[in-house]
């Protein structure tokens, strides 16, 4: 498994003070910055857009590496993934996660989609590496793992994404409950793939970390956890140590 790396969830910090609460977070030991942008359609719920996400990252080093510290993981939870890169490139956004489930079927079926907006998920991952972004790929519980196998095995590395992301709840609210049953799907990954990146996102926190590193997963976001509690770089250390161990 590679090292851990820290993604707290913005979703659950101060939004009137979002610039502060982001130096804060990443002063406090976080790696990343995970960063739920939601369009009311994908998911029942509205967050932020790309003034947003320009605002905050002048609050926050960029990263001098590929996922470096100051990384931001921008967790596309919209129905049209595509129509969003370059916005979101210009923004500050470094990682692009989008839904498998978008790129795949809602845009495409929605009637009003233009034909431009319609793309393989392959497609996309390409499209987001052109435009100079690391590219992630993101499962809801209700989409099996099985999916995946034949875009992680695209020789091409253009069409191969950096990350894969398992939903550990419903997306679309920080403060769920953790889903145990979606681990299998980080245990098959991690079997097939010891170098990748495979994030978890949902319910994460001191008492639901060792399943999930212990299934495999190396990119922990957690929300509620970090932004709620008392002592957040005690928690955000907690989580490292056990993906670390
Ligand atoms: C949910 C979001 C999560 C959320 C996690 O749709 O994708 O990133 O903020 O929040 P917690 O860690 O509180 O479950
Ligand atoms: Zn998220």
């Amino acid at each position: 498994t590679p090292p851990a790396i820290i993604a707290p969830s913005i979703l659950s910090a101060d939004f009137a003070d979002l610039g502060a609460a982001c130096s804060k977070t990443i002063s406090q030991g976080a790696d990343w910055l995970h960063v739920d942008i939601m369009d009311g359609h994908f998911v029942p719920n509205l967050t932020f857009g790309p003034p947003v996400v320009v605002k905050i990252r002048s609050h926050v080093d960029k990263p001098t590496q590929a996922y470096g510290k100051g990384t931001f993981d921008c967790h596309m939870m919209i129905a049209e993934p595509k129509k969003w890169v370059k916005e979101f490139k210009n923004a500050g956004c470094d990682l692009y996660c989008f839904h498998y489930e978008a790129a795949n079927s809602s845009a495409a079926e929605s009637p009003e989609a233009k034909s431009d907006e319609k793309t393989s998920p392959r497609e996309l991952i390409r499209y987001i590496h052109d435009n100079g972004m690391l590219a992630g790929i993101a499962i809801k519980p209700a989409t099996p793992v099985d999916v995946l196998w034949d875009i992680l095995e695209n020789p091409d590395e253009k069409e191969r994404p950096d990350m894969v992301l398992v939903m550990t709840v419903e997306p679309g609210f920080g403060g769920q409950k953790f889903m145990a049953s979606e681990l299998p799907k980080v245990e098959a990954l991690r079997k097939r793939y010891p170098n990748l990146n495979i994030e978890v996102d949902g319910g994460l926190g001191p008492s639901t970390i060792d399943q999930a590193a212990d299934a495999g997963a190396n990119v922990i976001v957690a929300g509620s956890a970090v932004f709620g509690a008392k002592d957040p770089a005690e928690v955000i250390a907690l989580l490292r140590e056990a993906v670390d161990k």
